[in-house]
């Protein structure tokens, strides 16, 4: 019997071991059967340096997302199998041209799989991810993406390098803005809603593409906010914060991963094999495959783990790490390193099967040109459903951060509106960051958006009055003499496309350059004022939100910005978008997040010792959650259904919800939870659940979540993944901030 269990032992190690972890058998569906025997097939057949060639991925000439490693002959090595994935190539032509060179004059004629960064739309760009996030409507969110493939499989690409899924408290990091903000919970099901989008319900279909959820792991908690930094947190906070969204991408079905440019703890994420191998292949089972980030592999040398290309190879490849972008490391040394007996021969094959798995997946050796139909292509993108699409996006997207004496909505015939700013006529910037094909052309300004919807029923003057981030003041007066002849003011301000996404941070995160000057010039002469915001991250305006009476969070909205927001500003749609960041009053105050731990000296105003600054405020200037509406809402009558949970017995929570307002608007309403009490320290408060509801004026509606006990669970003292019987504290409301309170005992 011993014998039996030892050996027993000895199989799981060995499969842990192999880092395969691929739990074949019984629980694999019929049709993968057949797809592995015939990787099976195609492994006996392959040379190692067929294998190796998998391995490789190039960039292409279409963009260049990243730094030049030298010249490669990017024909040449496809020809001779050295390359299994290009990204940054694009249109069926291209594709189909280099898709040839592998399938026709490779000695296997295995296909290529083309990836690009489809973050937020291929061509019918729709608002940054940040902003799609605030509308807290995971339909919408899976449509865009659904467009988003729509368009990208029709232009030849069959892999997109999203949806980035990184948890984001600190809006120095430029990053912040291709994310879903600062909350696990909510993270886990957009980053599911995009999973679901991208890849819909057949990866072989030619209208769908394998996603890919990045940057595997933490990347968000990158010291300084700056980009690429160190990040040093601990296995708790890292399961019960930054992994929750990448388990959710992968349990929806993922397809890939790609791990991240930043250490966690003095590990790289390249070379990490707890990261890659314990917890997503073995853990999770997942069976796709691991991409690096842009030159990751390589960069194992400035990290510092890694002596020269060899050693790198050697880590990412044993970790777990299945295909090199663009670092050549695997091109250069691999090889060698498997020969030498360095590494294992398993690791190669377990990579290949992966990348191989997709493929097949994918169609591609059914059709390797099943994406290359230049009709599809000529009649999907810019299809007018897609952009009506992205301009219904847009106005869920925004926030109504005030509406001081109810200035918004405008009228829109009789009035002279001044439009100022250095946003006011941007059509490049409406766009974003990571706009993939996107072009700035074919975006709406808010200028154009405006003169579209009043016509000549009421005058614009307009004055850019100050650059983005220039010092220049010399537009001030053409400024301040439009605004004297204007009945209301309407400042287009905010931050530029390029000051948020990769290698963006800021160390300061005020409106750049001199648009504040600007706006105190304005306020100043006293005419109701409406201040539209661009920008990729929160902003520290504390000026801005105390003195101007109107502020739009517009975002980077998108290829028909303009449209929406003149939608919202004169009333045709009602603002409905609520905050996923919180917006801090100052800098000093990051990071700053809801969900935050209550420490053993929780602020407190009548008391010295207590945790506080001596010149700032503990609270945000807009929580997690925030955003007004043009009509207002009550809530009352928390109920639950139980003051007790037992174990299997979920719990109902309803609040009664009143548009007390004069408008029919759409309120996202929102449920948290507090563990009171548990073998570790728990944050304050963890939303747990939201329903965006339609509410007519004048009526009242009841909301009810459903809490289970699985809701409760996380990472105990003994880092298991558990819920603990106490007391709990329920809230509900319409932000983190303004709620109404309950509890209830687990038993
Ligand atoms: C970049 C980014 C990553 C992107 C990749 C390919 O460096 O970090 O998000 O998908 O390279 O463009």
């Amino acid at each position: 019997m011993k014998t039996k269990l030892h050996l027993l032992i000895l199989s799981f190690a060995i499969l842990l071991l192999s880092g395969s972890c691929n739990k074949q058998g019984k629980n694999t569906p019929p049709e993968d059967k057949m797809t592995e025997k015939k990787i099976d097939a195609l492994l006996r057949q392959m040379t190692l340096e067929e294998k190796v060639g998998q391995m490789n991925q190039y960039s292409g000439w279409v963009d260049t997302t990243g730094p030049n490693f030298g010249d490669k002959n990017i024909f040449e090595e496809i020809k001779k199998g050295w390359v299994g994935s290009v990204l940054n190539i694009t249109g069926t032509e291209n594709v189909r041209m280099i898709q040839h060179m592998a399938v026709d004059c490779t000695r296997l004629h295995i296909p290529l799989i083309f990836g690009l960064d489809v973050i937020h739309g291929y061509r019918t760009i729709f608002p940054v991810p940040l902003a799609e996030a605030c509308s807290w409507d995971l339909e919408a969110i899976e449509q865009g993406a659904r467009i988003a493939a729509t368009e990208a499989s029709s232009a030849g690409i069959n892999w997109t390098f999203a949806p980035m899924v990184d948890i984001a408290r600190d809006p120095r990091w430029g990053r912040i803005m291709e994310g879903a903000g600062e909350d696990p919970y909510l993270g886990s099901l957009v980053a599911a809603a995009r999973v679901k989008g991208f890849q819909g319900n057949d990866l072989s279909a030619d209208n769908t593409i394998v996603a890919c959820a990045k940057h595997y792991a933490a990347y968000g908690a990158a010291e300084g906010g700056r980009d690429y930094n160190t990040v040093d947190i601990s296995e708790r906070t890292l399961r019960d914060v930054y992994l929750r969204p990448f388990k959710a991408a992968a349990e929806a079905g993922c397809g890939t991963f790609m791990n991240s440019f930043n250490e966690i703890g003095g590990i790289p994420s390249t070379g990490n094999s707890h990261l890659l191998r314990d917890i997503l292949k073995c853990e999770w089972n997942f069976r796709g495959f691991v991409v690096s980030d842009w030159g990751s592999v390589g960069e194992m040398i400035n990290h510092g783990v890694a002596a020269n290309k060899a050693d790198a190879a050697a880590l990412a490849a044993t970790a777990g790490c299945d295909m090199d972008m663009e670092s050549r490391c695997y091109r250069e040394e691999l090889v060698n390193l498997v020969r030498q007996g360095k590494v294992d021969m398993k690791y190669i094959d377990d990579a290949v099967r992966r990348i191989l798995r997709i493929k097949f997946q994918l169609g591609l050796f059914d059709d390797p040109y099943r994406y290359c139909n230049p009709e599809r292509e000529k009649n999907l993108i810019l299809h007018p459903d897609h952009l009506k699409a992205a301009k219904e996006m847009a106005i869920k997207s925004m926030v109504l951060l005030r509406n001081e004496g109810n200035i918004l909505p405008l009228k829109k015939s009789g009035q002279t509106i001044a439009l100022i700013g250095p946003l006011a006529a941007s059509k490049d910037d409406m766009i974003g960051g990571w706009s993939a094909l996107g072009q700035g052309n074919d975006a709406v300004s808010l200028y154009e958006g405006l003169t579209a919807k009043l016509g000549n029923a009421s005058r614009i003057v307009y004055a850019r009055g100050c650059g983005i981030a220039e010092e220049n003041r010399t537009g001030f007066q053409e400024a301040i003499n439009a605004v004297r002849k204007a009945d209301v003011i309407l400042l287009a301000m905010g931050e530029s496309r390029h000051m948020s996404g990769e290698a963006s941070s800021r160390a300061c995160i005020d409106l750049p350059g001199v648009q504040e000057d600007l706006i105190k010039e304005i306020i100043k002469l006293g005419k109701p004022t409406v201040l539209v915001l661009f920008n990729g991250r929160p902003l520290v305006i504390p000026w801005i939100a105390e003195h101007v009476p109107a502020i739009l969070e517009a975002w980077f909205p998108g290829i028909r910005g303009g449209e929406a927001i003149a939608d919202i500003l004169f009333g045709d749609a009602v603002p409905s978008g609520k905050l996923v960041t919180t917006f801090p009053h100052s800098i000093g105050q990051i990071p700053l997040y809801y969900n935050h731990k209550n420490t053993g000296r929780p602020y407190s105003p009548d008391s010295y010792y207590t945790s506080r600054y001596l010149d700032e405020t503990n609270d945000p200037l807009f929580p997690f959650g925030y955003g007004l509406s043009y009509t207002t809402f009550a809530y009352s009558g928390l109920q639950l259904s139980d003051s007790v949970m037992t174990g299997n017995k979920p719990l109902t929570v309803t609040v009664t919800v009143t548009n007390t307002g004069n408008y029919d608007a759409e309120e996202v309403v929102q449920l948290y939870v507090r563990d009171m009490v548990g073998s570790v320290t728990r944050p304050v408060k963890e939303l747990k659940g939201f329903k965006k509801v339609p509410i007519k004026k004048g009526e009242s509606v009841k909301v009810s979540f459903t809490l289970t006990e699985a809701d409760l669970r996380f990472y105990d003292i003994n880092m298991n993944f558990v819920s603990e019987p106490g007391e709990f504290r329920v809230y509900a409301g319409g932000n983190s901030r303004d709620v109404l309170e309950g509890s209830f005992w687990l038993k």
